[in-house]
């Protein structure tokens, strides 16, 4: 056990999996303004499908951890104070600082008389200058100072959804920008008594930490986009495979083979946001980003790419029945936000299709958006069933395990695989992966 008190204010994917990892091991309280959420989580469930979280919260909770609506002088009174709100772009793709100002501020007005001097923790992503520009003078507004009263660190986080708490709990690398080093050791020593494996630990400033965050995303985000490029080349070109190219590019050290997976580009609540975010600052400050720009507009037309495949297929898609197997923006999550098989289905909603929709975890988010314009099923069979066409646009393990003959009570089976994800060599199915030429 570590004997230190943690506060964590925003239970997203970053302050859940953080308030359950750590309230495993010492006293946690854990913050949100949403009240539904909130009576969820106190029942020790998790608010979104994420592997493993419950069985950790669960025991958090066993361990005396607390959740909470209210920032008070009691909770502020921590030696740590995590802040891991979300960071949404507005309209015009800039990034919307309101919730960290929102919770800046309540710190700051719960922060007098303090025993302690807490460590506060910049873990949300937020573009660059935000910590020391934006929350260190809201921090210091009721004559309060930094290195005095309390201590500012920025600490981004680099878990990917699905597998949030596997990352929490084994992060490969955690960096920790700040100026005061007394304050980077506390930090430090923290991580050092919760994780059993010894983590890299990286040590700057505030705001090259969080430059760190938006190229790490934006270079991830440049590879998918990079190999859906190539994807589509290929495409074109009979006899080449995508997969082929990119296991042995891969292979070159120089470029890895992570995140060269083809498929409908990427969604989620990072890539798109803070790729654009980055972009949106960039041009802010006098720089073009020519790269990022093209990045984005790559991962926004890939689902034409999809589109373009089922247009090759019919000529009219009208009354046409289209199965779509995946919602999900990614496996092993129920989290539709910039899913590309939303995408599609508006792009094929147009063409007055009926469309039948599968996926293990993303049905209910899935409603809430389309209503009954299209058709949601529990079973996969029921989906397929006299279907005209499926496009398979999630790698689900469920879906990598069907077999020929669950495609056989097709009108007249055709698959297009985004994922890449089946191996069919049946003479009655037409089967075309994206990116197989
Ligand atoms: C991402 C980052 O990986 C993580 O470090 C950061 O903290 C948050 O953003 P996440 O959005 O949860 O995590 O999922 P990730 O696994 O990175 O996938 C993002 C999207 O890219 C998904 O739509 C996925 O299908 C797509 N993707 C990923 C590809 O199309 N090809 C790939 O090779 C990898």
């Amino acid at each position: 056990m570590v004997n230190k008190k943690i506060t964590i204010i925003g239970l997203g994917y970053v302050g859940l999996s953080l308030a359950s990892f750590l309230g495993t091991q010492t006293k946690v309280v854990g913050i949100d303004y949403d009240k539904e959420k909130l009576k969820i989580i106190k029942k020790g469930q998790s608010h979104f499908h994420e592997p493993k979280i419950n069985y950790y919260l669960k025991k958090a909770i066993k361990n005396g951890t607390i959740f909470t609506d209210k920032i008070t002088n009691e909770v502020i009174s921590s030696d740590f104070v995590f802040i891991t709100v979300g960071t949404p772009i507005d309209r015009n793709g800039k990034i919307d600082l309101n919730n960290i100002k929102e919770v800046s501020k309540s710190i700051a007005k719960n922060m007098k008389n303090l025993k302690n001097k807490p460590t506060i923790i910049v873990k949300s992503t937020v573009i660059p200058g935000t910590t020391i520009e934006v929350v260190k003078p809201i921090l210091e507004k009721n004559n309060l100072k930094e290195s005095i009263d309390f201590d500012l660190l920025t600490n981004p986080e680099f878990l990917k959804e699905g597998s949030a708490m596997q990352d929490t709990i084994l992060p490969h690398s955690i960096v920790i920008g700040g100026t005061n080093v007394k304050a980077i050791k506390k930090l430090t020593n923290l991580y050092k008594s919760v994780y059993r494996k010894k983590q890299k630990i990286v040590e700057t400033n505030n705001i090259t930490a969080e430059m760190i965050k938006y190229a790490n995303n934006a270079f991830l985000a440049t590879k998918i986009s990079f190999i859906n490029s190539i994807a589509n080349i290929c495409q074109k070109l009979p006899g080449t495979n995508i997969d082929k190219v990119a296991d042995i590019i891969g292979t070159d050290p120089r470029i890895g083979r992570q995140f060269l997976q083809a498929g409908p580009g990427y969604g989620g609540s990072c890539f798109p946001k803070d790729v654009q975010a980055l972009i949106n600052f960039s041009n802010n400050i006098g720089y073009n980003p020519i790269l990022l720009d093209a990045v984005k507009n790559t991962n926004i037309h890939q689902v034409n790419a999809v589109m373009n495949l089922v247009n090759t297929k019919f000529k009219n898609l009208k009354q046409k029945k289209i199965s779509i197997l995946g919602l999900a923006f990614k496996e092993n999550t129920d989290d539709i936000r910039e899913s590309r098989s939303i995408k599609l289905i508006n792009l094929l909603l147009k063409k007055n299709c009926n469309i039948f929709v599968h996926d293990p975890k993303a049905i209910d988010n899935t409603r809430l958006v389309f209503k009954n314009k299209i058709t949601y099923s529990n079973s996969i069979k029921e989906v397929l069933i006299n279907s005209d066409c499926v496009i398979i646009m999630t790698a689900w393990e469920e879906y990598k395990k069907l077999k020929e003959k669950d495609f056989l009570n097709m009108q007249n089976p055709l698959i297009l695989d985004t994922r890449r994800i089946l191996n069919i060599k049946n003479k009655k199915i037409q089967y075309i992966g994206l990116g197989v030429g």
